[in-house]
């Protein structure tokens, strides 16, 4: 079984259909991996208590007293991290930029999902960039993480219309319902070694 850990930052709704996916009903059948830890950098993130009620190990790691030194708040998140000796990293609503020394640790083994069609709109509110563009459709994408910001090979793509009368959050929940399925489906596929890219719309 590949080993699985996940990181938060907040409600976490992307690792709780991960976990499902894993875990609970027919998806789970046959699956190839295994959640064995959910860790965030918010002790209070609302994600932790559902990961830990679905019966998963959790960790938290504040970067706050960090401030500005990335490497040691990141020294600190890899002790529950390297301890749950995971096989592949899944970053889902994990709101810190990692450093290219954690990066290069799990390179290749490390998955992160972004709310837009990338190579469009890396960074932050792409919900309302896509608006301001007038793009006719939207979507998320789930790709290899690499040193660069959202960057890498591109694993999963899905794509929905952008509605008239369409504001940031109805995108950006119209985009969050594909998220939930485009996620799980990646990475099944990439536990059992298959790097074919998931497209759905
Ligand atoms: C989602 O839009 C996801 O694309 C982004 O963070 C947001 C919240 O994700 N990475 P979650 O509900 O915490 O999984």
């Amino acid at each position: 079984m590949k080993r699985v850990a996940i990181l938060i930052s907040g409600g976490g709704s992307n690792m709780i259909r991960l976990v499902e996916s894993m875990t609970q009903g027919p998806e789970a059948e046959g699956h190839p991996a295994g959640p064995v830890l959910v860790a965030s950098n918010d002790p209070a993130a609302p994600g932790l208590a559902r990961a830990a009620a679905m019966g998963v190990p959790v960790a938290a790691v504040d970067h706050r007293p960090f401030g500005r030194d990335r490497a040691a708040f990141e020294a600190e998140l890899l002790k529950p991290i390297l301890a749950a000796r995971p096989d592949i990293l899944c970053l889902a609503g994990f709101m810190r930029v990692l450093t290219p020394g954690f990066v290069q640790r799990f390179e290749g083994r490390m998955l992160n999902i972004h709310p837009s069609l990338l190579p469009k709109y890396p960074g932050l509110h792409t919900h309302a960039r896509a608006l301001e563009a007038g793009d006719a459709e939207a979507g998320c994408t789930v790709h290899e993480v690499t040193a660069a910001l959202d960057d890498g090979p591109l694993l999963g793509q899905a794509r929905v219309p952008v509605e008239p009368g369409d504001t940031a959050a109805t995108l950006a929940a119209r985009v969050l319902a594909m998220e939930h399925r485009l996620y799980p489906a990646v990475l099944r596929r990439y536990a059992a070694g298959d790097r074919r890219p998931v497209l759905l719309s």
